[in-house]
């Protein structure tokens, strides 16, 4: 695969680099990106450093980086305040100085996790991520949002703060269990949706993991470009890039539903961009074959296009949800597949259609 580079502008400009093999020549891409930096501090996960931790520290050590190593449990338990306040005592019990740099290796969590380490720590540090799974790939590593779990729900603080470089390697996705490389693929087709016509069309003839792995640069690259543009326009998330929650309100009352256990992200994203199709199509914005053309890429995926949910999740989803204000919600629709619309109705309006839409 040839390397593909995209630059971002948001933030003090950066790079997301594509390509094959990029692991193990990090050291490299870093030590141009960050020429001051001495010490790394790589931050990985139990399932991602057998794997990739030594392959990726050779490739720092090359480069006469000074590399410090630290390894979370897999799993969203990690995005605690507990782990961000060891990240901060291990820096700092090592000699971070503000232009060294953190190295994010692994999925959403660990990038999150880090991300906002590096934010704070000696009030802001160089970060490197090098996403690991399709999810992080696509999304969590691009445009700078950082978080931790709090006990009243997930991300709930965090900071905006824009990596220096994105390695993006997409021979590490070989390793991913099917069922979390697919959870990655709702949030490809997502692109799809609300942005490139040409591209959902594009998805809809690959219906199966071979098919997509070979032209996984494209689609790295095609959602990238999108992350990009819509991040570039809007790094703070107050206008066009709610956009990329197309799904997510119905999709976080999935999540919920199933304790976070039950449902992914990307499984609970999946049913939620379907019935916020056909939320779309009863407030009369979405046209009526809209719903039907995502539930049938998604569910050659192998992806649900339903979960049953009690209706007390939507009300606290479209409730708490992080995009409301007061009585109104900000809807992302659709009005066909590629022209993504927000909408801000009344709470109150979009309860009682979905409310009848359940009860059908
Ligand atoms: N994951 C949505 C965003 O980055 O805004």
């Amino acid at each position: 695969m040839e390397k593909m580079t995209l630059h971002v502008d948001a933030g003090s400009g950066y790079d997301i680099i594509i390509g094959s093999g990029l692991i193990d020549s990090a050291g490299k891409y870093i030590s141009s990106a960050l020429p001051k930096a001495k010490r790394l501090f790589v931050v990985t996960d139990s399932n991602v450093s057998p794997l990739y931790g030594a392959r990726l520290v050779a490739s720092l050590e090359i480069e006469s980086f000074e590399v410090h190593t630290h390894v979370v449990p897999a799993g969203e338990t990690s995005k605690s305040a507990e782990n961000l306040i060891s990240l901060w005592e291990w820096m700092t019990a090592h000699g971070v100085t503000r232009t060294d740099a953190v190295v994010a290796l692994g999925g959403g969590v660990v990038g999150d996790l880090a991300g906002f380490a590096a934010s704070t720590v000696l009030r802001g540090v160089g970060l490197v991520q090098i996403p690991t799974t399709l999810l992080s790939q696509v999304d969590s590593s691009v445009g700078g949002k950082t978080a931790i779990d709090l006990s009243a729900g997930k991300n709930l603080a965090g900071t905006f703060y824009q990596p220096d470089l994105v390695l993006m390697d997409p021979d590490v996705l070989s390793t991913l269990p099917l069922p979390v490389f697919m959870a990655g693929m709702a949030e490809v087709v997502k692109y799809g949706c609300i942005w490139d016509p040409d591209f959902f069309d594009f998805l809809s003839a690959r219906p199966d993991r071979a098919a997509l792995t070979e032209d996984i640069g494209h689609i790295l690259y095609t959602c990238c470009d999108i992350k990009r543009q819509v991040v570039n326009a809007d790094e703070r998330d107050t206008g066009l890039r709610q956009i990329l929650n197309f799904g997510h309100t119905l999709g976080h009352a999935y999540e919920l539903a199933g304790n976070y256990t039950e449902w992914s992200h990307g499984e609970a994203v999946a049913a939620g961009m379907v019935m916020a199709a056909k939320l779309g199509v009863e407030l009369g914005v979405t046209v009526p074959e809209a719903p039907e053309k995502i539930e049938a890429v998604l569910a050659a995926l192998g992806l649900p296009t339903r979960i049953p949910c009690g209706f007390e999740y939507i009300e606290r989803a479209v409730g708490v949800d992080k995009k409301g204000s007061g009585d109104l919600v900000t809807l992302i629709l659709l009005e066909d597949i590629g022209v993504v619309k927000r909408l801000k109705l009344k709470k109150s309006r979009v309860l009682e259609v979905l409310s009848a839409m359940s009860r059908r």
